[in-house]
């Protein structure tokens, strides 16, 4: 069977006017504040001991925030490694001229994609003895070394080696000549829960299995191999999860995993999203507002329609929970929000007019919204917000 890749894209040779006719500041647009990424990187990095590298977790786009351009702050704030999910992730940041070594952190299985790895120089997350064989033989067929991680399961049950068949398997792996271990890595499950430095939490437990199989394995002192456990939560933990490297994500966009976060950090959003007023209209009292009716007008009411919608990655279910600023205000969303847009009650101002920006996420004077607000009132967690942003939504970056 042939597959056929759906072309996503435009004929730009067909419309030539059409890209440039276009202001991405048409509709709804994320701002994305590459500074912002640079500074927290380099903050995030200041908690670090001199040896201890860091890896910018750009996948999913970046956490929406476009990966290239994460990227770039990012390493420009100190990140010496990147972070992605996927083959086509790794290759995308390869093709816009992104040098520093890269880890998948998905698992890649058929010699197919691996042979694409090693060939765009990505370094795959290996979590059986079945992949190493096939890494070897690439790496044997092209008479070079492939470089990649070992990842082992200590209390996640997703990606890596068992623990307990870890050490022995381990001294097969080192037998193979044509594969590179550049690390050996594992991944935390709860770092962001409240007791996660008591000494019987899930993370305590999983950080001394990891320490335990370590010691087992017995690693040569100068071996080159890095060792790595931590996510943005166990980064913030203390140094004790630090080892070689750290991965971080969440942080480095803005928002603290935890929930009592250190006095001295202070973390800043990179990421603003705005929307513009498409239509006003007054409605008198009593009047029902958008799908199902279930918002009913109280008052007299001056209603603005935004152009965004959970077609852009709005989660339907905030409708009637969140605010939109401007000028320093806030307005209550009203009404069920819809694939494409959703509507404001701004009775009482004269300022917002059709065209004006109002702010959804990010800072407006004095005022805050951020993904985590959201992620409460839509009972699910910051990240997942932020991953949900599409395409439709173009990217701009400010500083
Ligand atoms: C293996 C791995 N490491 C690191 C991270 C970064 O996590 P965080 O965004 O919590 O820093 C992730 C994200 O999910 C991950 O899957």
């Amino acid at each position: 069977m042939q597959i056929r890749q759906i072309n996503q894209g435009y004929n730009f040779d067909k419309y030539p006017t059409f890209q440039q006719d276009i202001d991405p500041k048409q509709r709804a647009w994320i701002e994305v504040n590459g500074k912002a990424l640079e500074t927290n990187v380099r903050q995030l990095r200041s908690k670090l001991s001199k040896n201890c590298q860091f890896m910018a977790v750009v996948k999913a786009d970046g956490y929406g925030h476009d990966a290239k351009l994460v990227s770039e702050y990012a390493i420009k704030g100190g990140a010496s490694q990147l972070g992605v999910a996927t083959l086509k992730e790794g290759i995308k940041l390869r093709s816009s001229g992104v040098k520093k070594p890269i880890l998948i952190l998905g698992n890649l299985y058929t010699k197919r994609d691996l042979i694409i790895s090693f060939k765009n120089d990505l370094m795959p997350t290996i979590s059986s003895i079945r992949e190493c064989l096939i890494c070897n033989n690439i790496g044997k067929n092209f008479g070079l070394k492939f470089s990649l991680h070992l990842k082992v399961d200590t209390g996640m049950s997703r990606l890596g080696f068992e623990s307990d068949k870890f050490v022995q398997q381990f001294e097969k792996i080192k037998s193979f000549e044509n594969i590179a271990i550049e690390g050996i890595y594992s991944h935390l499950s709860s770092a962001d829960e409240d007791n996660a430095l008591n000494p019987q939490s899930i993370t305590q437990l999983q950080r001394l299995k990891f320490n335990e199989l370590l010691k087992q394995i017995n690693l040569n002192r100068n071996n080159e191999i890095k060792i790595h456990l931590a996510n943005s939560a166990g980064m913030l933990l203390n140094k004790d999860f630090h080892f070689h490297m750290v991965r971080v994500g969440i942080s480095m966009y803005g928002y603290s995993p935890l929930v009592k976060t250190e006095k001295n950090l202070s973390l800043k959003p990179a990421l603003f999203l705005k929307v513009k007023v498409a239509f006003i209209r007054i409605i008198d009292k009593g009047v029902r507002v958008s799908y199902g009716g279930k918002f009913v007008s109280s008052r007299k009411t001056k209603l603005a329609v935004l152009s965004i919608g959970y077609a852009d990655g709005v989660p339907r279910n905030l409708s009637g929970k969140i605010k939109v600023m401007f000028n320093n205000k806030l307005y209550p969303q009203v009404g069920s929000i819809t694939m494409d847009q959703m509507m404001v009650d701004i009775t009482g101002s004269n300022e917002i007019k059709v065209g004006s920006t109002m702010v959804l996420l990010g800072s407006d004077g004095d005022k805050t919204i951020s993904p985590v607000d959201w992620a409460k009132e839509s009972n699910t967690i910051p990240w997942e917000i932020l991953c949900s942003f599409k395409n439709r939504l173009p990217r701009v970056q400010v500083d």
